[in-house]
């Protein structure tokens, strides 16, 4: 059987040592999580990030605006926020309701408080292998990867899912550490063919069932970002779970849904927002201190290019 990558634990970690480091130094990091509407499942995640918050030492600013809003009304609460020294970061819960430009408010965030990375330049930075915010979803993937001990450098790598969120900046995350990376999508001729080549396998789709057992190879690392409800009304991944872990075996690694990638893309934001924090008070403007912008990640990066 596959070995299952325990998002749970890994996250719990990662922000055990946010909390140390912020108990420690006794600095005040605070989070803006914004809801526009009343989506009961933004709701929810709105609710685990505020716990992470408190769990961490970060304080949290819950800011609701009805799904009547106007997108002027959201970047107006947007652009307080970043004038807002008490505000390390500004998060804005999507979906938006139907009328607002996803693009426009994510353009409003100031680039110092960009904790969820959605901004151009930030994900223009990730391109350029430049330091950066990195996208939570995306960057909480790159640590399970990487717990798992296997190398990404010259692996093959394949993204099925090109969404701004996640899969295109995944893609960016593996290249920028030397995978040979294949995003795949609904134009994709042969999906299964690309996905059997995969030595990791990342799925954001929002498909239930879609990733099944003969479309993976044996020892694959596959991580499913998909969160679906099921037939039955559990949730469920974009991957066949059980037979998928049957086929990659002893020697493959693998998320559960729930439980895996979920809890990694809420202690990203934590990360993040420390990240913020001391990016802010720094009188450089470097970022200091985060897991997601590591001191040493430019010289790592070059080397890495090709
Ligand atoms: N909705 C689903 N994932 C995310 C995320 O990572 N950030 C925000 N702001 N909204 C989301």
């Amino acid at each position: 059987m596959a070995n299952i990558l325990d998002g749970n634990a890994l996250a719990k970690q990662i922000k055990e040592q946010i909390a140390e480091q912020i108990a420690r130094d006794k600095l005040e990091v605070s989070l803006a999580v914004v809801l526009v509407g009343d989506d009961p499942a933004s709701r929810i995640y709105v609710n685990h990030k505020k716990r992470d918050c408190e769990q961490c030492g970060i304080t949290s600013h819950e800011y609701i605006l009805p799904a009547e809003a106007t997108q002027a009304q959201v970047i107006e609460l947007v652009q307080a926020l970043n004038g807002d020294d008490e505000v390390n970061g500004v998060l804005i819960q999507q979906p938006f309701p139907m009328g607002i430009d996803v693009v426009a408010v994510n353009e409003a965030v100031s680039a110092f408080k960009d904790v969820d990375g959605f901004r151009a330049e930030t994900v223009g930075r990730l391109a350029i292998g430049a330091e950066t915010f990195k996208s939570c979803t995306p960057a909480g993937v790159m640590e399970l990867i990487k717990s798992t001990g296997v190398q990404i450098s010259g692996k093959e790598c394949v993204v099925v899912g090109r969404s701004n969120i996640v899969g295109k900046p995944m893609a960016l995350m593996l290249l920028n550490e030397s995978g040979t990376v294949t995003v795949c999508h609904s134009r994709t001729r042969d999906l299964a063919e690309v996905t059997r080549r995969a030595d990791i396998l990342v799925s954001a789709v929002g498909v239930a069932n879609l990733i099944t057992a003969d479309m993976v190879k044996e020892g694959a690392v596959v991580i499913d970002v998909g969160m679906n409800r099921g037939g039955d009304g559990k949730l469920c991944g974009d991957v066949e779970f059980a037979a998928v872990s049957a086929k990659i075996g002893d020697s493959g690694w693998i998320t559960p849904v729930p439980g895996g990638v979920g809890p990694m893309t809420r202690a990203m934001l934590m990360s993040n927002t420390l990240a913020a924090f001391r990016m802010q008070r720094s009188s450089s403007g470097v970022c200091q201190g985060s897991r997601a912008l590591p001191d040493d990640a430019e010289g790592e990066r070059s080397s890495h290019r090709v």
